[in-house]
């Protein structure tokens, strides 16, 4: 039987319009515009402040965008995978209320957790359903309002995160083009490190979790940006050996945007130039799940079909990975 190789075949995109810059963070901690730039590269990020809107309205309107971009008939889509770490409510999906507001009304959805890897997982996950010959269209959303679980007093997170989503289509492809491998990892000893302790079955929300701010992100910064840095680049470096590329051969690094630092050492250890790294961190900050997918929509216009990809993530958990993917058209 020939085989079915999973591509994506379309890419969309929504930002929220509020801008929260570095200047405007000197106000509300004590950091700097200068300190945030070297240490991270971000310089400014976007907020979600609609009233009662949470990650799923990212995740709409991204959908929405790219079914504009694409033309797609979304009573065609079989499956819907919103990856998030910030879902609308703890029960009942968000992904069930992105299909139901896009009109993917034959699909069935559920979403996906694993904090910064949620979107690559996603992209393992969409792939795997795609190439069994089962589905032939899957979204893959990955929405996270990230301001609704940071603590904006917290110099050492808020400084971070931003709100986002991306999407993109998969589909079945038999030239060979797609996602080609995938090498995929965790370690439960990252839970001390990134983290939300409160709200959960552990530590369920009461009047002192909430007076303790434990319902906000706590980060060990300098432990995780340890574990990153080996642990990204020494993925991207396997799966480019089992896949015999070189440096030359890779057209792009896609790579999780949660520190500038982070990913220029992945690049170095993948003997990568600079001008085949995409980055936008200095606009959108760490999005979690949405930074692969609004790395695509704003290089979309240079990918061109056959180039080799290598997506790198890394995130809570802990969870990191990387998978190598052949570009499937030109826009
Ligand atoms: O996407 C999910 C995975 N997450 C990551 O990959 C994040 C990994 N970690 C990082 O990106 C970095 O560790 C941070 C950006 C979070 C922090 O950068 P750093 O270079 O590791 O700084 P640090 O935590 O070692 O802090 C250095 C100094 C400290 O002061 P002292 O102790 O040296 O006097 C901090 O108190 O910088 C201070 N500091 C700040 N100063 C100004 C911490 N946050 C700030 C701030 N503004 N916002």
């Amino acid at each position: 039987m020939e085989k079915i190789s999973a591509c994506i075949t379309a890419t969309g995109h929504y930002l929220p319009e509020d801008i929260l810059s570095n200047k405007d963070l000197e106000k509300m901690v004590d950091t700097n515009d200068e300190w945030i730039t070297t240490r991270t590269g971000i310089k400014e990020r976007r907020i979600l402040k609609k009233e009662g809107e949470g990650s799923s309205y990212l995740g709409i309107k991204a959908c929405e965008n790219l079914i504009e971009k694409s033309g797609l008939d979304p009573k065609e889509v079989d499956m819907v995978i919103v990856a998030t770490a910030t879902p609308d409510m703890p029960v009942a999906s968000t992904a069930a209320y992105v299909a139901s507001e896009i009109g993917a009304t034959n699909a069935f959805s559920f979403d996906l957790q694993s904090a910064c890897s949620s979107f690559l997982y996603g992209m393992s996950t969409a792939a795997s359903y795609i190439e069994s010959g089962r589905y032939k269209k899957i979204l893959l959303v990955g929405a996270d309002k990230m301001s609704s679980i940071i603590d904006y007093t917290d110099r050492t997170t808020c400084i971070i995160f931003g709100d986002a989503a991306g999407c993109v289509l998969f589909e079945p492809n038999h030239e060979g083009l797609g996602l080609q491998d995938e090498y995929l990892r965790t370690d439960g000893v990252g839970r001390n490190f990134l983290k939300i302790d409160a709200g959960g079955s552990i530590l369920p929300t009461s009047k002192e979790t909430v007076e303790n701010n434990q319902h906000y992100v706590f980060q060990d910064g300098k432990n995780v940006f340890k574990f990153a840095v080996s642990n990204m680049a020494d993925v991207c470096s396997k799966i480019m050996e089992r896949n015999n590329l070189s440096g030359d051969d890779v057209d792009w690094l896609v790579p999780h945007q949660a520190n500038k630092r982070i990913v220029d050492a992945t690049a170095r250890r993948m003997n990568l130039s600079e001008e085949k790294v995409l980055m936008n961190i200095e606009r959108y900050g760490n999005t979690t799940s949405a930074t692969l997918p609004l790395l695509l929509t704003d290089f979309e216009h240079k990918l061109k079909k056959g180039d080799n990809l290598v997506f790198a993530a890394f995130g809570g958990g802990f969870s990191w990975g990387s998978i190598y993917l052949k570009w499937a058209y030109n826009s």
